[in-house]
């Protein structure tokens, strides 16, 4: 929850955001960031081994194992994982991966069954991972021991009905990993939202150029000139960096604005609210970066995580999704997608207009990047969240495995990441003095 000061605070700094004439005072200028950044495998490499295999990953909704036995297939790390409800009621991840002979355990994308069971030779183990049943086990020998040939686990914790995995052994529990997110969200139910929905589209560019579209404000009156720009006054927006790359923006509406609609993805007739939401939860637009890969806005309505998984270099898998309280008989919330009877499979539905806009450059932007004509990216203060991403990238990797010519400088500190915030003892100054 938001106490009333940092309310009190974030909506003086919307005004001095919007009056400032300069940077803020000892903001750091943003060197550039290389071109290599996008377009090399080597540093491609990297994230896939240093960040991908390291990171708390969103993996799935608990509506979609909702009992126990439940089970899904999960391959977006890259790693074939199968996500399991015990029949003791814990939510475990696995490596879908027979202890025999490699076969997958599971083959079905979802299901539910007290056992799981590999077809290949009847393999069976229970929920929690342990092999129970090998069918004619004495051609294995006397000494076979059963007890260490479990399924191989993967971390996975969770947060409300959301469910986390990190294929590092070694990784901080999730609640570290969320850092001040993890009380800062206790207001948004993600401990009573439904999942609502799922889709995912295949994008034609890094997976760092999909998802810088939706880590910055700078860009909102010039491509969602229609949709995003009447009604998030990019201006007053105030950002937050957070420890661990992670990031908040909160912008109101412009003063002008119909109160009725006070965010760009309003859509709340028939929704019901989470009373526990705070001001500025139900006034404006706030959004928030959780590295590596989720950009979520937050309302009173309704968690809507993007999820970007790379694919390859120059590919990456988009995951809208929507979640919100209990709809009942109504229509099914989807904040991101629309019906499209032109489209085959998939659903049959379109990225809506507000993502259209933000993915529309990609496969251009990728192409352009991939030119001799790409330098480097020098970034403004209003980009400072993609900034703090990138060397938060580099600090996962870790800052002597980056080579010269792929690093970005680590020139934002610690005097800039939160709690601390200079532009408030600035703002204070102001204020006596004027
Ligand atoms: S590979 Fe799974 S039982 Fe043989
Ligand atoms: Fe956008």
């Amino acid at each position: 929850m938001m106490d009333q000061q940092t309310v009190d605070t974030i909506k003086r700094l919307m005004e001095w955001e919007a009056a400032r004439t300069a940077l803020p005072e000892g903001f750091p200028p943003l060197p550039d960031m290389p071109a290599g950044r996008y377009t090399s495998q080597e540093y491609y490499d990297l994230e896939q081994q240093y960040i991908w295999k390291k990171s708390w990953l969103f993996a799935a909704h608990l509506d979609e194992v909702p009992e126990p036995g439940s089970f899904m297939q999960w391959d977006n790390a890259g790693q074939p994982l199968i996500i399991v409800h015990g029949m003791d009621g814990v939510v475990r991840a696995f490596y879908n991966t027979c202890r025999h002979r490699g076969a997958p355990v599971v083959t079905v994308q979802s299901g539910r069954s007290p056992r799981l069971m590999c077809g290949y030779h009847n393999w069976t183990y229970k929920t929690d991972g342990e092999l129970v049943g090998i069918p004619e086990s004495q051609d294995f020998g006397s000494n076979f021991d059963k007890s260490c040939r479990s399924l191989i686990g993967v971390r996975c914790e969770m947060y409300g009905k959301l469910i986390f995995v990190n294929l590092d052994d070694n990784a901080i529990s999730l609640r570290d990993w969320m850092g001040p997110l993890w009380d800062e969200w206790a207001e948004f139910g993600f401990d009573r939202m439904r999942l609502a929905a799922r889709q995912s589209f295949d994008l034609k560019c890094n997976w760092k150029v999909a998802m810088e579209a939706n880590m910055e404000v700078y860009h909102v009156p010039f491509i969602h000139a229609e949709t995003v720009a009447p009604l998030v006054d990019h201006k007053r927006n105030v950002n937050t960096i957070f420890p661990g790359g992670h990031a908040r923006m909160i912008a109101p509406p412009p003063k002008n604005t119909n109160r009725e609609h006070v965010r760009a993805i309003d859509n709340p007739p028939e929704w019901q609210s989470v009373e526990t939401v705070g001001e500025l939860g139900r006034t404006t637009t706030q959004s928030y970066t959780m590295f590596p890969n989720w950009v979520s806005p937050l309302s009173n309505f309704f968690i809507p995580p993007l999820i970007f998984w790379p694919t390859s270099l120059n590919t990456t898998r988009l995951e809208l999704i929507t979640m919100a309280l209990d709809w009942g008989d109504g229509p099914v919330p989807d904040l991101w997608t629309e019906p499209d009877d032109s489209i085959e499979g998939g659903g049959g539905r379109r990225m809506n207009a507000i993502i259209q806009e933000d993915t529309q450059f990609g496969e251009a932007i990728q192409k352009s990047m991939e030119s001799d004509g790409f330098k480097s990216v020098p970034l403004s203060y209003q980009e400072a969240r993609i900034y703090s991403f990138h060397q938060t990238c580099d600090k996962m990797i870790g800052l002597d495995r980056v080579p010269p010519h792929l690093a970005v400088e680590q020139v934002i500190g610690q005097d800039w990441v939160w709690p601390n915030d200079p532009r408030v003892a600035q703002m204070e100054r102001q204020v006596e003095t004027a």
